[in-house]
């Protein structure tokens, strides 16, 4: 693997690969054993497993969503052909790009450390902050990942996967590790039907000219309480943005604001998603970066959040020669935000 990422401050030529601790082939492969652990069966039937990586392909260029995360088949195969190169890149963003993720794991070890993975059920993230987290010996940790589609039992076959391959479950009984240690669960729910609270003008997102604002659209308001924004310590939205945007502009911008609104100060959000055109957001008879649209929302305009982490482009390499995985590993190249709630 070959990081050509930038930490705040620093030029991305003053560092070479054995400057991050998280990208190192060791730790690299040590995710995609346990991956491979995890998910054995899948990997068992390679033409089938093929077949549907090339099904599921075929959605994601359509971008058709839905029908990508349509069937179990399909859900198994995009978390082990996607979550393994995403776990790589998520582990090097939370453990060598934004240090404010580790100082969080490992301050007030007696205190819980909620964290929320919105769109986080293909279980790349949960993976990396799995690994992290037991990398720092951090304890009393609650990762839970909510995502509309259902990942329930790739998430369960994980979870499994990750507390056998990271010694948390000697017996392999499958048994709840001990509270002071770490949690994964997952609740599958769409993250947008949060409730119908603000006025019209204030889910648009300040960037339209007159006529282009967007058409009210209903809310549901049976969005409950499953989730405490108020106890989070850091928020997760990865590769998911565009979606949610794409879904419904107005409730994207009501669900920042709801999680703007509820959070506590010193929350910290990380925004991943691919960064170039792919991210532009049309807003009228503009297109405008959707990190910007991000910025806008949560920074300027005294809106809350501070920009702590930031880079329009990250390029994420992985050494495939090294790396030993029966699946191909895909080079990323993304934005990343991370704000934190003042
Ligand atoms: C491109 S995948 C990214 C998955 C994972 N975060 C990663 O980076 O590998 C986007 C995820 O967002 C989920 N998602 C899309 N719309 C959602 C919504 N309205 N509420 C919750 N999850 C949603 C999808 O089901 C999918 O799992």
């Amino acid at each position: 693997m070959t990081p050509k990422s930038r930490p705040p401050g620093q030029s991305s030529r003053s560092l070479n690969a054995s400057s991050y601790k998280y990208a190192s082939p060791v730790i690299q492969q040590s995710v995609l054993s346990l991956l491979r652990r995890a998910f054995s069966a899948v990997y068992s039937d390679p033409e089938t497993l093929a077949n549907t990586i090339q099904a599921v392909k075929a959605h994601l260029y359509a971008r058709d969503y839905a029908a990508a995360f349509e069937s179990c088949d399909y859900l198994l195969a995009y978390a082990v052909r996607w979550s393994s190169s995403r776990a790589l890149a998520y582990l090097h963003v939370l453990g060598d790009l934004c240090p404010h993720i580790r100082q969080v794991l490992t301050s007030t070890p007696n205190e819980k450390k909620n964290i929320l993975c919105i769109g986080g059920g293909a279980g790349g993230e949960v993976l990396a902050l799995a690994t992290l987290a037991n990398d720092l010996r951090a304890k009393n940790v609650n990762i839970l990942a909510v995502d509309i589609a259902h990942w329930d039992d790739v998430f369960v076959r994980l979870r499994d996967g990750i507390r056998r391959g990271l010694g948390w479950d000697k017996n392999g009984d499958g048994d709840d590790i001990a509270n002071d240690s770490i949690q994964l669960k997952f609740t599958q729910m769409d993250i947008l039907d949060v409730p119908c609270y603000l006025e019209e003008a204030d889910v648009t997102t300040g960037l339209e000219s007159a006529g282009d604002a967007p058409e009210p659209e209903g809310c549901n308001d049976s969005f409950n309480d499953r989730v405490d924004f108020s106890s989070l310590d850091i928020i997760t939205i990865l590769f998911t943005t565009n979606e949610l945007f794409a879904q419904s502009r107005p409730r994207t911008l009501t669900l920042l604001r709801y999680i703007t609104d509820n959070c506590k100060p010193g929350t910290l959000l990380l925004v991943v998603e691919s960064a170039g055109s792919y991210s532009h957001i049309q807003i009228g008879s503009k297109t405008f970066p959707v990190q910007f649209l991000l910025d806008h929302t949560l920074v300027d305009g005294g809106a809350r959040w501070e920009k702590v982490v930031d880079d329009d482009a990250v390029w994420f390499r992985v050494d495939g020669a090294v790396l030993k995985y029966p699946l191909q590993l895909e080079n990323m190249r993304f934005f990343l935000r991370m704000y934190r709630r003042m």
